[in-house]
């Protein structure tokens, strides 16, 4: 893998090969994060500053109070990251940073500090779409090339991405109201768990019995996804239990075994559609145990299956960094501005 970046001032071409060290910033909705990678694949330093605890009380993420706490954070995370991985701003081949989608706020402060450095550094400036960055996520310690079908599960998104090659990377399909993430949280706190809910619904969903209550699985586009009519099964579920105690446990069970199999069975449609042997997941979602269990059965199919450990899984800066080295579709212009959607 060689690409050539310019820098900003000095208009000496750098060559991104596999030696090349990446620093990456992320900071789009809740995590302040950065890292160093080493060609892609190799994470030499990996820091997340998390402000779950902060938005835990509101119940959900204030765009606000997010933008100020990563503004607090950001220079302690990237010198931490310089520390621990022993490398000076000099050894960096360019620095790279979200530049959306996520919240404006949050997004500017990592931006910004992005450019700051490419810009005092004289280093490449690389602009990062999130999204390609969590699908990115898979490159790391292993030897996964394209073309491959990913399944990016998110708190704001959920889409079926046919990737290519490095250069091209094709939405196929993608939720046409909630995504998965939020539906989780959403239904989590239906039944009074604190945010984020997703993995605790998950945790809890092991003590059920998936078969417990039929919820309904969405009729959609070919590739596509819906998950409003089973947030409104499962609050109309919870109502119908009328204040009396709920089984939790069979409720969070039996969500999980629906959202799963609505999951799955796209990805194996898509897989039988494009002809591919290889499948990933990414995003929050997938460090989800039903969803990651199913996935992985698939092997037993013939198919390789890849799923980031669950750190990766997760906001974080090394899949930024991963995104800036092996996608081509990335916006190396320093001029670029943050935005909120795709
Ligand atoms: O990718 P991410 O860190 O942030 C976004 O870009 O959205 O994803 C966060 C989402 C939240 O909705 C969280 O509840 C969900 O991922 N999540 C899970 C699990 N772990 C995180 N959902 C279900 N099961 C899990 N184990
Ligand atoms: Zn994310």
């Amino acid at each position: 893998m060689n690409k050539v970046k310019n820098t900003l001032f000095s208009n000496t071409p750098v060559t991104l090969d596999e030696n090349s060290y990446i620093m990456a910033i992320e900071t789009s909705c809740d995590e302040t994060a950065c890292a160093i990678v080493q060609g892609g694949r190799k994470v030499i330093a990996n820091t997340v500053a998390s402000q779950i605890k902060t938005h835990e009380q509101y119940g959900g993420v204030i765009p606000e109070i997010a933008a100020r706490e990563h503004l607090e954070a950001i220079n302690v995370v990237i010198d931490k990251t310089f520390q621990d991985s022993g490398l000076k701003p000099e050894d960096m081949s360019a620095f790279a940073g979200t530049v959306g989608p996520g919240l404006v706020g949050c997004l500017l402060v990592g931006l910004n500090a992005t450019k700051t450095l490419a810009l005092v550094h004289d280093k490449p400036f690389i602009g990062v779409n999130h999204l390609n960055a969590h699908v990115s996520a898979n490159f790391i310690d292993t030897d996964l090339e394209p073309p491959f079908i990913a399944l990016l599960v998110s708190g704001g998104h959920t889409q079926l991405i046919d990737v290519k090659s490095y250069s091209e990377l094709e939405i196929i399909g993608e939720t046409i109201d909630d995504a998965v993430g939020e539906t989780y949280d959403k239904v989590a706190r239906l039944i009074g768990l604190p945010y984020p809910g997703g993995p605790k619904l998950d945790k809890m969903a092991h003590e059920g019995n998936p078969h417990a209550f039929k919820l309904p699985e969405a009729k959609v586009g070919e590739f596509d996804f819906s998950f409003s009519g089973l947030k409104t099964a499962a609050s109309r579920l919870v109502k119908s239990f009328d204040g009396k105690e709920l089984p939790l446990a069979d409720i969070c069970a039996s969500f999980q075994e629906t959202v799963s199999e609505t999951l799955i069975k796209k990805v194996k449609h898509a897989l039988e559609v494009k002809g591919y042997k290889q499948v990933v997941i990414a995003g929050g979602v997938a460090a989800n145990s039903e969803i990651r269990r199913k996935i992985f059965e698939l092997e037993k199919e013939g198919y390789r299956v890849n799923a980031p450990i669950m750190k990766y899984c997760t906001d974080n800066a090394s899949m930024v960094a991963s995104s800036a080295y092996f996608f081509e579709n990335t916006f190396d212009d320093v001029d670029v501005e943050v935005f909120s959607r795709c």
